[in-house]
C-alpha cells in the first residue's frame, strides 16, 4: 500500500527541520605533521596551531597511532624520513582512515616516488623548503574537501534516516490497515451465523409464545433448532479466534482436514435457512465416497457459503444455485487455465496440485458477470451491491482463505447464463 500524501508530507517535514534544526557544530579540522626534522614541524606548529587541531608525529610507528586513536582530516607527510618512509606511512594511514587527505613533503625525489605518492591517493605535494602561503593554500584546500566530505557523509546519512522513517511509517500503516481489514473481515463473517442464529431465536420464540404448555413435540423442535444456535455460537467463536489468531500473528495449525460430506451437510442446513435464499432454489450434491479436504473447517464454510450467498443475490429473481463436490485422481493441467473474458483464476500458481484434490463448484442460473467487472471481484471493499446490500469483502475473504489452504480458484462466467466458481483444495483420506 502506498503512504498517504499526509503521512508523506508528515515525515518528510519531520526530517527537513531535523536537518535544519541541528546547527552544524564549527567545523575544525584535525591535521597531523609528520617529519623526522624539529625545524619543519616546529613552523608548520606555528603557521597552523590557530586553525587546526594539531598532532605531530617524529616518525611514522607515531603517525600510525595517532591515526588509530583520533580523527584526523589531513596528513603533512615528509616522504625522506628515516625508518618507516612518507610513503610507507601514506599507505598504512589510507589503511586506517582512506578519508585522509594527505599532503606530501619533497626534497629530491624522483618522479617515480611522486608518482607512487599519488598513486595512493595523496592529494598534492609540496617541495621543500616550502613557502608558507602555498603550504597553507595545500592544506586549506585539502581540509575544505574534507568538510565538504564530511556534509555530504551526514547528509547521505539524513537521508537515509528520512527514508528508514518513511518505511517504518510505511509499515505502520501497512499494519494498521491489515488489521482494519481484519475488524472488517471479522464483523463481515461473523455477520451469517448470526443471522441465523437470530431468524432462530425468533422461531423459537413463535413457538414458546404459542404453546401454553410444552409438549414432546415442542421440545424436540426446541432442542434441534437450540442444536442449531449453539453450532453457529460455536461458528462466530471460531471465525473470531481465527481472525484474532491472526492479528496476533499466530501460525495456523498445520493442515487439519475435514470430511466433505459432512461439512457440504453442515453448508446445507445453514443454507436452507439463510436470510438470503429467498425465493431461489439450492441443490448440494455430495461425493459418492467421502474423503477429507486438507483446510479448516470454518474456512471452508466461508468459502463455500460466501461464493453460495452472492450466487443467490446475483439476480433479483428466483434462480436455482447448485453446489457440488467432486474428487479428482489426477493433477489438473494448469496450462489449460487462462484469464479471459469469462474467466477469472485466482492462486493457480500456489495451488497443491497432488492428487486427490478435491473439487466444490458453486453455479448459478444468474445474469453472469459483465466482463468490465470481472477483473474487479476479488479487489477488497470492490462491490455492484447498494451501500447497504454489499460491503464488497466476501471475495476477498474467500480469496485469502484459498490461498491460506493452499487451493485455487476458478470462475467461469457467461452472460444471461451464470456464473460458477469452482474451488480446488488438496485433499487427504479420511481420518488422516
Ligand atoms: N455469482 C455471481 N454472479 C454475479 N456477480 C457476482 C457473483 N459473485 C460475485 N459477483 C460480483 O462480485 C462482486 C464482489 O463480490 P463480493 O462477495 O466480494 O462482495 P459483495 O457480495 O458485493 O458484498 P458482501 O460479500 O460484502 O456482501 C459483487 O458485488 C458482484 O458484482
Ligand atoms: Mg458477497
Amino acid at each position: 500500500m502506498a503512504p498517504t500524501t499526509d503521512s508523506l508530507t508528515e515525515a518528510a517535514a519531520a526530517v527537513t527541520d531535523l536537518v535544519e534544526a541541528t546547527p552544524a557544530p564549527k567545523w575544525r579540522g584535525t591535521l597531523l605533521i609528520v617529519d623526522d626534522e624539529d625545524g619543519p614541524r616546529q613552523s608548520l606548529r606555528v603557521i597552523f596551531k590557530d586553525e587546526y587541531d594539531l598532532l605531530m608525529a617524529e616518525d611514522g610507528p607515531t603517525a600510525i597511532e595517532l591515526a588509530q586513536k583520533h580523527d584526523i582530516d589531513v596528513a603533512v607527510l615528509d616522504i625522506r624520513m628515516a625508518g618507516m618512509s612518507g610513503i610507507e606511512v601514506l599507505e598504512r594511514l589510507k589503511y586506517v582512515k582512506p578519508e585522509i587527505e594527505a599532503i606530501m613533503m619533497t626534497a629530491f625525489e624522483t618522479t617515480d616516488t611522486i608518482r607512487q605518492a599519488l598513486r595512493l591517493r595523496a592529494c598534492d605535494y609540496i617541495n621543500k623548503p616550502f613557502d608558507i602561503s602555498t603550504m597553507r593554500a595545500a592544506v586549506g584546500q585539502a581540509m575544505q574537501r574534507r568538510k565538504l566530505e564530511g556534509e555530504i557523509h551526514t547528509n547521505a546519512e539524513k537521508v537515509q534516516q528520512l527514508l528508514s522513517e518513511l518505511q517504518e511509517q510505511r509499515v505502520e500503516e501497512q499494519i494498521a490497515k491489515t488489521r482494519g481489514d481484519i475488524y472488517a473481515s471479522i464483523i463481515h463473517d461473523i455477520n451469517g451465523p448470526l443471522t441465523v442464529i437470530s431468524g432462530f431465536v425468533q422461531v423459537l420464540n413463535q413457538r414458546l409464545g404459542r404453546s401454553t404448555r410444552l409438549e414432546l413435540e415442542d421440545l424436540e423442535f426446541i432442542k434441534d433448532r437450540l442444536r442449531i444456535i449453539a453450532r453457529q455460537v460455536g461458528n462466530c467463536i471460531e471465525i473470531s479466534r481465527r481472525y484474532l489468531g491472526f492479528l496476533r500473528r499466530q501460525p495456523t495449525e498445520s493442515a487439519p482436514s475435514v470430511s466433505v460430506n459432512h461439512l457440504l451437510r453442515d453448508l446445507e442446513q445453514l443454507i436452507r435457512v439463510h436470510p438470503s435464499l429467498l425465493e431461489n432454489e439450492f441443490g448440494v450434491t455430495p461425493l459418492a465416497g467421502d474423503v477429507a479436504v486438507k483446510i479448516n473447517g470454518t474456512d471452508l464454510i466461508q468459502i463455500l457459503l460466501n461464493l453460495t450467498v452472492n450466487a443467490f443475490q446475483c439476480a433479483p429473481l428466483p434462480h436455482r444455485v447448485e453446489i457440488s463436490g467432486e474428487v479428482l485422481r489426477t493433477p489438473l493441467d494448469l496450462q489449460k487455465f487462462k484469464d479471459g473474458q469469462n474467466d477469472r483464476l485466482l492462486n493457480i500458481e500456489g495451488l497443491d496440485n497432488t492428487v486427490p484434490l478435491v473439487k466444490f463448484s458453486v453455479g448459478d442460473t444468474g445474469p453472469g458477470i459483465p466482463p468490465e467487472v470481472l477483473p474487479k471481484i476479488f479487489q477488497p471493499y470492490f462491490t455492484t451491491k447498494g451501500p447497504r446490500q454489499g460491503t464488497g469483502l466476501g471475495l476477498n475473504i474467500v480469496q485469502r482463505l484459498i490461498k491460506e489452504g493452499n487451493g485455487a480458484l476458478h470462475c467461469h462466467t457467461r452472460t444471461n447464463e451464470g456464473t460458477t466458481f469452482t474451488v480446488y483444495l488438496p485433499g487427504t483420506a479420511l481420518g488422516k
